[in-house]
């Protein structure tokens, strides 16, 4: 793809009186760059019903959303870990928008009531979005950390080693704790040098050291900037939990999932994990 400058683009405009252009040498550049023929050929059902086009293809924007939130909690981590806070805040801050535009994909699904599903959900077998890796990278990065829902993968090496690594990683709280640290709050070096594959413990110093970031409410207190912006990400993937299970509550009931768990009753204990813990608690106190 040819990059083009805001000289070219107000030339062609001018040239054109202002019509798009609608000639090329080769395909279309939105297709180059989209890759739309890539896309347009991901969606495959199982059955003939025509219900399952829309679960399908919600699942795969649900995959996508999970890939650009992971990308951008990445950074933010990044950012954080080099003591770079307002770097950390924009893809703290997308991150909550895309959490937003992610959530709103739940509304596609509220048709389907049991007999609905029922009519293609055989075909589905054992696949479950239990199995779904870039989710489990997504929980890592908040924090949410299970050693047993690694397993699935141990017969894909790549996928495996990749989530291994994110499991081995610090999380964004993680890196958070250690950047209040570094801004003199008064932290246990047990928390600083921990072994990051175990989940967090939810720690009286770090509600603290919130309760003290919070009593600075003049705009300037980046701290302060940080902890609302990880509260909305947190809120906002309480809700995507929230919407699952009541899409799960909606069109199966307390069914046994396809996963092989017991369905509603399994999902409700993995959303009693907190992400964040002390920035909640912290609340109480302020
Ligand atoms: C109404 C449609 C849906 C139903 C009935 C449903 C059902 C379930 C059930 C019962 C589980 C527990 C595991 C098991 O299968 O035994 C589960 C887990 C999960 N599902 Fe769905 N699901 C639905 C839609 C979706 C969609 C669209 C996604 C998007 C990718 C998704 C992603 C997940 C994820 C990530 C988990 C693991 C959650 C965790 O670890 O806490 N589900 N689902």
């Amino acid at each position: 793809m040819r990059p083009t400058t805001a000289v070219e683009r107000a030339e062609r405009a001018m040239a054109t009186g202002g019509s798009p252009t609608l000639e090329f040498q080769a395909e279309v550049p939105y297709d180059a760059y989209v890759h739309t023929e890539v896309l347009h050929n991901l969606q495959q059902p199982l059955s003939d019903d025509p219900g399952e086009m829309s679960f399908l293809m919600i699942t795969q924007v649900m995959e996508l959303y999970f890939k650009l939130v992971t990308f951008e909690l990445r950074n933010a981590r990044a950012a954080l870990r080099d003591d770079e806070v307002g770097a950390a805040l924009a893809p703290l801050r997308r991150t909550a928008l895309h959490l937003e535009g992610l959530n709103g994909s739940w509304r596609g699904l509220r048709w389907m009531t049991p007999s609905d599903f029922n009519r293609f959900r055989d075909q589905l077998g054992e696949a479950s979005g239990l199995q779904s890796s870039m989710y489990r990278h997504l929980e890592f990065l908040l924090g949410l950390k299970s050693v047993a829902l690694l397993r699935p993968f141990r017969r894909q090496p790549k996928v495996h080693r990749e989530l291994m690594r994110s499991f081995e990683s610090s999380s964004v709280w993680d890196e958070t704790i250690a950047l209040l640290a570094r801004r003199g709050h008064d932290v246990p070096l047990e928390l600083l040098e921990r072994d990051f594959s175990l989940e967090h413990e939810p720690h009286p110093a770090v509600e603290k050291a919130w309760v003290e970031v919070y009593r600075d409410d003049s705009t300037t207190n980046e701290l302060r900037m940080l902890g609302e912006a990880l509260t909305e990400v947190a809120e906002q993937f309480g809700d995507w939990r929230y919407q699952h299970v009541a899409a799960v509550r909606r069109s199966m009931g307390a069914k046994p999932g396809s996963g092989g768990s017991n369905g509603l009753a399994w999902l409700e204990r993995s959303m009693a994990r907190v992400v964040f813990p002390e920035l909640w608690s912290a609340r109480t106190h302020m």
